[in-house]
């Protein structure tokens, strides 16, 4: 077990018609004049909008409004965002809808309070010293960005997308109603959930540290999300279902799923950046469909955890050698995959990448981890290209 450190400054409002405080929440924050940022027209089309500013009218809160932020978000609005916040004096930024707009949001919130190019802290060049506070209306159960400490933005010039974590971009509320989740399409549900479990999958399949509580909670979250992903299949209006989700999501992202490890692997997180900056898929459906060949690149290095995950997480036969037991365990989250509808492997994700491109994929990858990266084995640009391939 390793030392840690356990942050989570976000105060969570979960429940029905809690968006109805978001006034209320702006004001204990300090908020004066807002930035409401959301994504392509979901919270327009649902009525979330109308009733959020409906809400800030009341109040007697100004605010101005920026929507345009899409799946994998783009540099180019983030300095649109900028400058309006720049130009209207905004002091605090609300995100209405999922990992997207937030993270666009975070990203603006680092350009406002830091000087220079807001790219630099994604190409690790700098470090941010703080960013505008932040508060979040969540619209889908998926990234965790509601609480967590990174965002993810992705430069058009050259299809690059990056992460940049700190804790400064943690949101100072999170408000989280599961009922808003229930106009999602089926596809971004499932996707979520993918994400959802990768989050604490990342964390959970490593060689360094780990803890039997923090192996409770991972385990039974992923049981949990599991368990409520397949109802939702069948009955995406099932309330229950969508709030387990939901929680999960933000638990399974706020760091507590990692407390005593070394960190986690991340290397499916990153292969599948390199598809999302290039193909613009799904995060989820693309961690999905790049998974089973990581695991299977792997599984080997990180035994014993994959026999962990296998009997108590899959809850597979647990008879046999470890080999077999662990194998089972992966075939049994494709299978889950398939039973959510989520791809497993590049075709089905809908893309047919050449080599030449697989390479390019892996050569950025390298270079994005700074040469190579992993827990449960550490992987270089030769294994990146081995895994992409095998995804095919
Ligand atoms: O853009 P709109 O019109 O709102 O539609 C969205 C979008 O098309 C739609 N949607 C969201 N809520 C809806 C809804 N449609 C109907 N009803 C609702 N209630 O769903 C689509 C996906 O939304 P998006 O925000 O892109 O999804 P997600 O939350 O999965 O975010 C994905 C982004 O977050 C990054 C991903 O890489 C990707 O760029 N990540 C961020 C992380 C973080 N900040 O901590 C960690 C993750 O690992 C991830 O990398
Ligand atoms: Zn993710």
């Amino acid at each position: 077990m390793f030392d840690f450190k356990y942050f989570t400054p976000t105060k969570v409002v979960f429940g029905k018609n809690t968006e109805s405080k978001v006034a209320d929440l702006i004001k204990e924050f300090g908020g004066k004049k807002i930035l409401i940022h959301y994504g392509g027209g979901s919270v327009v089309r649902t009525g979330l909008l109308k009733r959020v500013t409906d809400t800030l009218d009341a109040a007697g809160i100004s605010y101005v409004t920026l929507g345009g932020a899409v799946p994998n978000p783009h540099l180019g609005l983030v300095y649109e965002g900028i400058e309006l916040c720049k130009k209207e004096n905004v002091d605090f930024l609300l995100a209405v809808g999922g990992g997207s707009a937030i993270d666009s949001a975070k990203a603006i919130g680092y350009g406002v309070v830091n000087e220079g190019d807001v790219w630099d802290f994604y190409d690790y060049k700098r470090k941010a010293k703080g960013c505008l506070p932040l508060g979040v209306i969540l619209t889908i159960a998926a990234t965790g960005s509601e609480m967590s400490d990174s965002s993810v933005i992705t430069k058009e010039e050259g299809l690059v997308k990056r992460g940049y974590s700190s804790d400064f971009c943690r949101p100072k509320f999170a408000i989280m109603n599961p009922e808003l989740t229930m106009t999602l399409p089926d596809y971004q549900t499932a996707c979520g959930c993918a994400d959802i479990m990768m989050h604490t999958m990342e964390r959970y399949f490593t060689n360094g540290g780990n803890m039997e509580i923090t192996d409770a909670l991972a385990e039974g979250l992923l049981r949990t999300v599991k368990k409520n992903a397949l109802i939702l299949v069948n009955d995406p209006k099932n309330y229950d279902a969508r709030a387990e989700v939901m929680w999960a999501g933000s638990l399974a992202h706020n760091g507590i799923t990692g407390c005593g490890n070394d960190g986690g692997d991340w290397m499916t997180h990153k292969l599948e950046h390199e598809l999302g900056g290039l193909y613009d898929v799904a995060h989820g459906a693309g961690l999905a469909a790049i998974w089973g060949s990581w695991a299977r690149y792997v599984y080997k290095n990180c035994l014993p955890r994959f026999k962990k995950f296998a009997i108590n997480v899959m809850e597979v036969d647990p008879s046999g050698s470890d080999e077999e037991i662990a194998l089972r365990g992966i075939e049994a989250m494709e299978d889950f995959y398939r039973k959510i509808n989520m791809p497993t492997n590049l075709h089905e994700l809908g893309i047919d990448p050449t080599d030449d491109e697989l390479k390019e994929m892996a050569k950025k990858c390298a270079i994005g981890v700074g040469g190579e990266m992993g827990s449960a084995k550490v992987l270089n640009e030769e294994a990146m290209l081995a895994i992409y391939r095998a995804s095919m």
